[in-house]
């Protein structure tokens, strides 16, 4: 079986992000490069184990969760959508089975919160492990330095995010997503206003694995 470790040594795989990552970088929007892929690789493989998933479908999501961004290489526009066509091409031409390439299709094709739904439990856990990376080190050095009126909100939220962690409780089985946020540097409100369709999109992601989703912000559990 194809492993995530043999899709991160890919040199098609490589190229790609590298050009996915320069285009976002001269965008000038947070960062979306192997540190985000690779953090979202394994907190997918974590929440779906969590939750039952099997070895191979595990498997399937942490390859789901490296490669879900780059469709950036082509357009931001519809990343989720032509990222999934790349995927399932490099992945049969690596020697994954149909099934399991269309699998991963699907999930990055479902994994924006502007016209993605959780369609599969692989889907589902890529969909909440994406919303959940959000911190300081994804703002990028030359917006650090602008006041918080100049910072886009991304930047404002993403600066401001201290820590960030999903996990699945392991009593109530429930899919928490616990953030810290600096309240200095940015009100929670912003946080909402960009995160409220992302958190809502989580809650039915959490829905379709059989499992409740909780936001907690600062220690305060709001959902
Ligand atoms: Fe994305
Ligand atoms: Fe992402």
């Amino acid at each position: 079986m194809i492993t995530v470790a043999d899709v991160k040594n890919d040199a098609e795989v490589k190229a790609i992000m590298y050009m996915a990552e320069s285009q976002i970088e001269a965008l000038g929007f947070t960062e979306h490069s192997v540190r985000h892929s690779s953090i979202v690789s394994r907190w997918a493989g974590e929440i779906l184990q969590k939750v039952g998933g099997d070895a191979h479908r595990v498997e399937l999501v942490k390859i789901a969760g490296y490669l879900h961004d780059i469709g950036n290489s082509v357009n931001r526009a519809g990343h989720a959508q032509s990222g999934a066509l790349l995927a399932y091409k490099i992945l049969t031409r690596m020697g994954m089975n149909y099934r399991d390439a269309a699998e991963i299709m699907t999930a990055i094709g479902n994994h924006d919160e502007v016209e993605g739904l959780p369609v599969s439990d692989i889907t589902s856990a890529l969909i909440i492990a994406d919303k959940a990376d959000v911190h300081k080190s994804r703002v990028r050095h030359n917006t650090t330095r602008m006041s918080m009126a100049e910072q886009n909100i991304h930047d404002r939220v993403n600066l401001a995010a201290e820590r960030s962690r999903v996990d699945v409780h392991p009593d109530t089985g429930e899919i928490v997503l616990d953030i810290q946020i600096d309240t200095e540097k940015c009100p929670v409100m912003d946080y909402f206003e960009i995160y409220f369709n992302r958190m809502r999109l989580c809650s039915r992601a959490a829905a379709f694995l059989g499992k409740k989703f909780s936001l907690v912000i600062n220690g305060v559990r709001l959902s």
